[in-house]
């Protein structure tokens, strides 16, 4: 049976990543026997570019039609003017809460080679295993926009930060659900000392505990959470929390694994179809050089093996020879190594 999945190689180092990713995938289909057919979607800049919106109505409707969405990363300096009415970014959250996807899994774990490469000490790097559930269709992101001119010249703005007891809870369903499969610890992060959403969130988080009497429930804010990450990144389980608070905590929890390029996510929710990509961006900075590490795209393609198409062995396969290449030492450049993005993804496909 054919899977079809829906490319979105965005811009950067975007279609340097999906590149990757799609020869690891094909190498899985060729040795499982299996029939992955892709369809190329534009999003972001380079869909700005070509038809003048972030992601078009059409794409949107053809993306439907797969079954799971790969995607690279979008946005870079082209695009960064502050007064322009359509940004790259966009394209991505519109695509997010079309698909409603409301729960995006960033697991976060080290790789004793790896060690060495971050700031933190090998002591407290050993075993971490941490699965951020980083809630992504509400918030900030999503609430009012607004901006004006005061009575005296002055320029304002808001982002509005609302979330509903439903939208906490089916997030903090998802934590518990998670935790009992897990070491049955749920971290809920917040900023309930300030913020008015924040203590609904907390007394939600609450609620839900009581049907998981398996699973401890701790509550964290946010600002400490932030310390505990990287002072006791071992003492946390399932990390659970609001839109910005975990696009902030997962960039600082890839200092555990060494480098931004290493972290994987998967986001799904109400619909049928998830959506699978690193956390980083499009680093525009080493973007067309080659050198850009796919190994975040690759484990992202692993997660929706798993998660989307329900093929364990098969992501489990990938995993596999992903750690095997760091444990021999094959690194590429943002973790001090000197392998390319080809040559890199050629010792993982080896390994397969
Ligand atoms: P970034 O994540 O693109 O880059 C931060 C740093 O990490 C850069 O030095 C970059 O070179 C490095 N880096 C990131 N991924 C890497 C990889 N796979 N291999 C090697 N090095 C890697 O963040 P930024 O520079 O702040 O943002 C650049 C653009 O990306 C912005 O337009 C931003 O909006 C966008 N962005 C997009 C996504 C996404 O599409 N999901 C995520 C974050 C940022
Ligand atoms: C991410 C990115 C996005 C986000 C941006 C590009 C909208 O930083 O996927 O982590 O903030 O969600
Ligand atoms: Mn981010």
């Amino acid at each position: 049976m054919d899977m079809r999945i829906a490319l979105f190689p965005g811009d950067g180092i975007g279609p340097e990543i999906i590149d990757a990713a799609k020869r690891v995938l094909d190498r899985v289909a060729a040795i499982y026997g299996h029939s992955f057919v892709y369809e190329n979607f534009l999003i972001g800049g380079a869909s700005i570019d070509a038809v003048g919106a972030a992601i078009s109505d059409e794409t949107l409707k053809n993306a439907k039609k797969c079954d799971s969405i790969l995607l690279g990363a979008v946005g870079g300096p082209k695009w960064d003017d502050p007064n322009a009415t359509v940004r790259p970014e966009q394209g991505l959250l519109r695509l997010r809460k079309e698909m409603g996807v409301f729960a995006n899994l960033r697991p976060v774990k080290t790789y004793p080679r790896l060690y060495a490469k971050s700031p933190i000490k090998d002591e407290l790097l050993r075993g971490v295993d941490i699965l951020v559930i980083r809630e992504l269709t509400g918030g900030i992101y999503f609430g009012k926009k607004r901006q004006g001119v005061d009575d005296d010249g002055v320029e304002w703005a808001t982002d509005e930060l609302s979330y509903s007891e439903t939208e906490i809870s089916r997030i903090l369903e998802f934590a518990f659900r998670s935790a009992q499969d897990r070491r049955g610890l749920v971290t809920s992060v917040d900023k309930a000392n300030v913020l008015n959403s924040s203590r609904l969130w907390r007394k939600t988080a609450a609620a839900v505990a009581e049907r998981y009497p398996d699973v401890r429930l701790e509550h964290m804010l946010v600002d400490t959470a932030s310390m505990r990450l990287i002072s006791n990144p071992c003492d946390i389980d399932v990390l659970v929390t609001e839109n910005m608070f975990g696009d902030i905590l997962t960039d600082e929890a890839s200092v555990l694994a060494g480098s931004m390029g290493m972290l994987a996510s998967a986001s799904v929710g109400t619909g049928s179809l998830g959506i699978y990509e690193p956390i980083h961006g499009s680093a525009p900075d080493i973007a067309g050089k080659g050198i850009a590490n796919p190994i975040g795209t690759i484990l992202s393609a692993a997660l929706m093996l798993r998660c989307a198409f329900g093929l364990t062995g098969e992501a489990e396969k990938i995993e596999a020879a992903v750690e095997e290449t760091i444990a021999a030492g094959e690194l590429p450049l943002d973790l001090g190594g000197s392998a390319g993005t080809r040559a890199l993804t050629d010792q993982i496909l080896n390994r397969i």
